[in-house]
């Protein structure tokens, strides 16, 4: 059965207090909406629709920017999660198959949940997603006949004795998609908060002769953002979930808690992660890498039994060869190092090709910018790079050629060629010891003086 989601993003989240749209809030270095499209792809949907609202322009760049293959609809007042859901319907007009209703700010929901509603639509037509709460506050309650959901009650509108029930609703919701925007059409505005609200669809539902039932899943994976503080703790629920499958799958952290994830940072078995390391999106290591400690990375590629850091910074691009190192206040950025190159102290690699087994220098600098534009640098294999080299480019350099200690290079240098960019030395007898002298001479003077 072909599988849509709906993903409502269109809330204002006021309690954010924020400028940004509150589904535009980072987790795990993505927009919180972009988790709910990441657990949804467990059902292999064949469409997704984002309901967006405030700042929609933000969130349809950014869905975008992340790859996403999704529709975008506009939900210019937000009238209840019924009205959300009714505006997803031409997008998805002729489409046959599944819906599932997610929320934008709620992204812990789980694959094998999800896998649950769709095994329980084999039975019923309308199935929602409930979890029993520890403190149900003021969520919606699911109100049972036997397995059957009779209907939802909204809390502002439940009488004292439904406000007891425990059983409450997650807001995800799996219907045939044809029969959901049919039900949601019929929801009107006749309740305490005059909106229209999704979760009557199940009391329309079932007057219609459908049948309606309930998954249970555990109450964490309903967690929804609405302040800073709830996503400070999601930050803390999902990097926890992400060391442990990070130790589950063979990675070493040295303190996992000192270990910062993003939602795509992927390590191989055998890696070891030191303390104080945080990947930023778009990182692989490869089996048997280490990342020392204090290191940033992002947007990079570590190959197999390279070592980075400690303090190494890796901004994107940056792609380490196998057995390369990376040592402490290195950064590298858009440039590959070779198999087993070394760039072990104090240097910056920007825009550049580092050959295999070259060994790049303390302090040397690709100067790889003029102000206006970027240039790139190219080192072949096996060459040495002199301590505090400035390789100004556009510039090559040979294989096997070597640059001396605190050249300025700014012409090609040949393969197996050396090439001195320094002043010549002039030394002079004696000379050291006389300066010494004078010097000393003159700060007496002026201490008599004073
Ligand atoms: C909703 C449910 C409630 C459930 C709770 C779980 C309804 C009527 N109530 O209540 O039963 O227990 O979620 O958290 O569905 N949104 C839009 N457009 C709108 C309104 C909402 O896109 O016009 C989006 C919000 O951005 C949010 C989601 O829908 O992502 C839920 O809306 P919210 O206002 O938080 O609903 P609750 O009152 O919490
Ligand atoms: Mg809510």
């Amino acid at each position: 059965m072909p599988i849509a989601l709906i993903v409502l993003a269109a809330g204002q989240g006021t309690r954010m207090n924020s400028d940004l749209p509150k589904v535009m809030h980072p987790l795990g270095g993505a927009p919180l909406f972009a988790h709910s499209i990441f657990f949804g792809q467990a059902l292999e949907p064949e469409r997704v629709v984002l309901v967006t609202g405030h700042g929609g322009e933000q969130v349809a760049q950014a869905a975008v920017e992340l790859g996403f293959e999704v529709d975008f609809c506009v939900q210019k007042e937000q009238l209840g999660t019924g009205h959300a859901v009714a505006q997803a319907a031409p997008a998805l007009a002729g489409f046959s198959g599944d819906a599932v209703v997610l929320y934008g700010d709620t992204p812990f929901i789980s694959a094998q949940t999800l896998q649950a509603m769709r095994d329980a639509r084999n039975n019923h037509d309308v199935v929602v997603l409930g979890f029993d709460a520890a403190d149900p506050g003021r969520y919606g309650r699911l109100i049972l006949n036997g397995e059957r959901l009779d209907k939802i009650v909204e809390f502002k509108d439940a009488e004292a004795e439904e406000r007891l029930v425990t059983l409450c609703n997650s807001g995800v919701v799996m219907a045939n998609a044809a029969q959901l925007f049919d039900l949601v059409n019929s929801v009107g505005n006749d309740n305490a908060s005059g909106e229209y609200y999704l979760t009557d669809i199940v009391e329309i539902a079932n007057a219609r002769g459908l049948s309606c039932t309930v998954v249970r899943c555990d109450e964490a994976e309903t967690l929804g953002i609405n302040t800073r503080a709830e996503l400070a703790a999601a930050e803390t629920i999902f990097q926890n979930s992400m060391r442990k499958s990070a130790l589950e799958i063979g990675v070493t952290l040295s303190a996992p808690e000192t270990v910062f994830f993003s939602h795509d940072t992927t390590l191989g078995r055998d890696v070891h992660v030191e303390q104080n390391v945080v990947f930023a999106p778009g990182v692989t290591v490869e089996t048997g890498a280490k990342i020392r400690a204090f290191s940033h990375l992002e947007g990079c590629h570590v190959s197999a039994g390279a070592i980075v850091g400690p303090y190494a910074r890796l901004r994107p691009g940056a792609e380490i060869g196998n057995d390369a190192r990376v040592g402490n206040f290195v950064e590298i950025k858009n440039a590959t190092l070779g198999e087993g190159a070394k760039a072990n102290h104090l240097t910056y690699i920007g825009d550049a090709t580092v050959g295999d087994r070259t060994n790049i220098g303390a302090g040397t600098v690709t100067c790889n910018y003029n102000g206006v534009e970027k240039f790139r640098t190219e080192i072949g294999a096996d060459a040495f790079i002199g301590s505090d080299t400035m390789l100004v480019a556009p510039v090559k350099i040979g294989a096997e050629a070597m640059t001396a200690s605190g050249s300025v290079i700014t012409k090609d240098v040949p393969e197996a060629a050396l090439a001195l960019g320094r002043a010549e030395q002039v030394t002079k007898p004696g000379a050291g010891r006389r300066l010494f002298d004078m010097y000393k001479l003159a700060k007496a003077n002026r201490q008599r003086k004073t």
